[in-house]
């Protein structure tokens, strides 16, 4: 039987947009480029792909967590953490990019798709439902935890291989932006009054 998208032999150039086409990948994931003008090994590059798609990975968790909390906050602090969780949104969209583009410039593969990011993510998974404001911000600070750490460690062995551009991405970009956002977060845990100040009692 003829393929419904096949055109005829004899068409030459046509309009006909073919739909439905599938094909081997070009490349696999986990794999590296062999050459590239990078001047770093291929296995520095296999080793920081892996390490980077694992950020990756967490970082669009977390991206999602602070769509998740921007959407079913509640509560009188509503309307600045609705707009608070969405401007952290943002900023992890952007670190999100720069991090996939830094691994396919390395010559890997980026995770891209929720299912794969799902199976990869160390972040606990929250429920559908909605949680407290003290809940959704202890979960976003668990999460930025679980990123500042690995972060630390793939800062010291992109250093230690030569890898300085992922060195300067890990710390400037994504280690500042997370900590900066951790610290925004925490200190909407502090349990300080907001009309009445505490009394002073004499000893
Ligand atoms: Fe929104």
């Amino acid at each position: 039987m003829k393929n419904k998208c096949e055109s005829p032999a004899s068409e030459g150039t046509t309009a006909q947009p073919r739909f439905h086409q599938r094909a081997a990948e070009i490349q696999a994931y986990g794999t590296v480029n062999h050459l590239l003008p990078l001047e770093l090994e291929e296995t520095v590059r296999l080793e920081m792909a892996a390490q980077l798609n694992q950020l990756l990975a967490d970082t669009m968790t977390l991206r999602d967590l602070y769509k998740k909390s921007h959407w079913q906050v509640a509560g009188p602090t509503f309307y600045q953490l609705h707009l608070l969780f969405d401007k952290h949104f943002d900023e992890q969209v952007e670190l999100v990019d720069s991090i996939a583009e830094r691994i396919q410039l390395l010559g890997g593969i980026s995770i891209a798709m929720a299912h794969d990011v799902a199976e990869m993510t160390r972040i606990e998974r929250p429920p559908r439902g909605r949680e407290a404001v003290p809940v959704q911000l202890s979960r976003l600070l668990d999460a930025h935890q679980v990123i500042i750490g690995q972060v630390r460690t793939l800062a010291r062995r992109a250093g230690e291989l030569g890898d300085d551009g992922a060195n300067d991405l890990v710390v400037s970009e994504v280690l500042r932006r997370n900590e900066l956002q951790a610290w925004f977060l925490s200190e909407h845990l502090v349990d300080a009054p907001l009309v009445h100040a505490e009394a002073v009692h004499a000893k």
